[in-house]
């Protein structure tokens, strides 16, 4: 490994000492990563022509390398944006540094490269589908059925809703040595964001759910992966706050963890509000909350004893941290607790569309409450609505009127959160209201 110069170097060295164990997760595996290359093949998955009746697509790696921003994760970091961030930082090189190269490409170990593997490829089939050394032979055979290489040859089951969560959470919210620090979103690295089902609907999609399709795998609904996805972003977030490595800058706790508008918005714009649910006054950073706002509402339906329990752990961990004696592990780790069993009874739970329309109000309902003065809760809701909306379509438990409804009230919450800077809490409160009247 390179030397580490500069306070990047002592962090990720700190990194590497960290002994957090990540969230629910089996170890890393150690089989052999192939490189894309050898997916991209023209009989496998590079094809442009015809399909071979395989039941797969097979031009995957033509969507994955011509629209898929995860094809283009290395190559961001030579940009201008990857260069400026490298350079703010004190990094030689943003594309030969651990700390990018964990999240912007498979960044495996040197013994676990095969001879096709390239860095550059970004984030590649492997990075989401597993270690290629032992399914890859198994599964272009045809023969071996899908639950046995996910089973004993270490294919990741990217379809079953708590593994994508964990896979997708764990770069775009990140934990352990996939963090990003408010030093690097200091030196321009953009916001995060992220919501399993509607990245999921982003990325371009190059899989086909379809008949043969649903004989081999698991269909979950769009709802479902909302779900899961708030849970396991909240459980992440409190193994980041108590890990050791993530502990503070300075004067300061790790910022990134706060609200950023808390300290971002300008003065000459008073946003402040009452909140029951995190019961600080103004003046005092906030914990980032937004996915705990969100999985109140769903458990508030799903499972309320659970939601009440929740709602008590947030406000016990918003204030211990607003008491500044260092990070309040216990109160982190409760949260988390609640989190992890909350993921479980979502990935078992079969979303009804009463379930869907009572979470709807359950989100209407957090506006009221105040929990809306947080653009990254507005942000978070607005999300909520699209993928709940998405999958009350496709499974055909509205008609077209009420869609067309739905979508303009929707469309009123993405016009209320386009802009940070600009955005007025008001405004996207009346805005969840009218999906909520839509949603009779
Ligand atoms: C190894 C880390 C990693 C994993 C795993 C990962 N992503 Fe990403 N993802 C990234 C990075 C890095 C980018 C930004 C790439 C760029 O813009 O250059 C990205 C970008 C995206 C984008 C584009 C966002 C935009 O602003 O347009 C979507 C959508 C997305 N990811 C969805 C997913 C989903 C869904 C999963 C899980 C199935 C997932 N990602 C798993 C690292 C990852
Ligand atoms: C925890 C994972 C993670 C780490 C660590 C990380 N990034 Fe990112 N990065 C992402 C994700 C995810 C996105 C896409 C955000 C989105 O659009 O939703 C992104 C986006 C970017 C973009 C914008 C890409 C585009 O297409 O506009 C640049 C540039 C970037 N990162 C550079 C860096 C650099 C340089 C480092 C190291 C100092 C780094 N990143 C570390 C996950 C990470
Ligand atoms: C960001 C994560 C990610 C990356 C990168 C990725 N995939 Fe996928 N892939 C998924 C998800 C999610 C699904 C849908 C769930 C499923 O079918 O398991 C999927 C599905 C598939 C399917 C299943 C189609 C079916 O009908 O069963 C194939 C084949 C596939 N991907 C091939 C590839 C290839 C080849 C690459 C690289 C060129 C690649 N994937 C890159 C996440 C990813
Ligand atoms: C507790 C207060 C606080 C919170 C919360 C906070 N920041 Fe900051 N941020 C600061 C301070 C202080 C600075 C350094 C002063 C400056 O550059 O204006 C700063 C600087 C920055 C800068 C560089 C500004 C520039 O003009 O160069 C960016 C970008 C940034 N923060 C993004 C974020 C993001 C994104 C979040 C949320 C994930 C966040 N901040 C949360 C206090 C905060």
């Amino acid at each position: 490994m390179k030397r580490p110069s500069t306070f990047l170097g002592m962090l990720v060295a700190a990194l590497l000492l960290a002994t957090v164990p990540a969230i629910a997760q089996t170890p890393p595996s150690t089989d052999v990563h192939l490189g894309v290359a050898s997916c991209a093949g023209g009989p496998c998955h590079g094809n442009t022509a015809g399909v071979k009746n395989t039941g797969v697509l097979q031009n995957e790696y033509l969507t994955w390398q011509r629209l898929d921003k995860h094809a283009k994760a290395f190559t961001a970091l030579q940009g201008e944006l990857g260069k400026r961030i490298a350079r703010n930082l004190g990094i030689p090189a943003a594309e030969k540094a651990q700390v990018c190269l964990d999240c912007h490409a498979d960044n495996v170990p040197a013994e676990q490269r095969g001879v096709q593997f390239q860095i550059s490829d970004g984030v590649g089939c492997e990075a989401c589908h597993g270690a290629g050394q032992k399914w890859l032979g198994a599964h272009a055979s045809g023969k071996i059925p899908h639950a046995q290489l996910v089973g004993e040859f270490g294919l990741y089951p990217t379809d079953d809703p708590l593994a994508r969560a964990k896979l997708c959470v764990g770069c775009h919210v990140g934990s352990g040595s996939r963090f990003v620090t408010h030093r690097i979103m200091g030196a321009g690295h953009p916001r995060m964001p992220f919501e399993l089902e509607t990245f999921t609907q982003i990325e371009p999609a190059h899989y086909q759910i379809d008949a043969t399709y649903k004989k081999r795998k698991t269909v979950a609904a769009g709802v479902q992966f909302w779900a899961v996805g708030q849970a396991v972003a909240l459980e992440t977030l409190t193994t980041s706050l108590q890990d050791p490595a993530h502990k503070g800058d300075g004067l300061f706790p790790e910022l990134v963890f706060f609200d950023c508008d808390a300290c971002h918005h300008p003065t000459s714009s008073l946003r402040w509000e009452k909140r029951a649910s995190s019961g600080l006054g103004p003046g005092l950073p906030h914990l980032n909350d937004a996915n705990a706002v969100m999985l109140r509402a769903i458990a508030a339906r799903i499972d309320p004893a659970a939601g009440a329990e929740l709602e008590k752990a947030v406000l016990a961990l918003h204030g211990a941290l607003s008491e500044g004696k260092g990070v309040p592990r216990t109160d982190a780790a409760a949260v988390g607790q609640i989190a992890h069993k909350l993921a479980e009874a979502f990935a078992a739970h079969d979303f009804t569309r009463d379930d869907m329309k009572a979470m709807v109000a359950a989100l209407v309902a957090r506006g009221t409450a105040g929990d809306y003065v947080d653009y990254a809760a507005a942000e978070q809701a607005t999300m909520a609505f699209a993928s709940i909306i998405y999958t009350l379509k496709t499974d055909n438990l509205i008609d077209a009127k009420q869609a067309g409804a739905l979508k303009s009230a929707l469309d009123q919450c993405y016009a209320a959160t386009q802009k940070e800077e600009a955005y007025q809490p008001a405004k996207f409160v009346a805005a969840a209201g009218a999906v909520g009247r839509s949603l009779p």
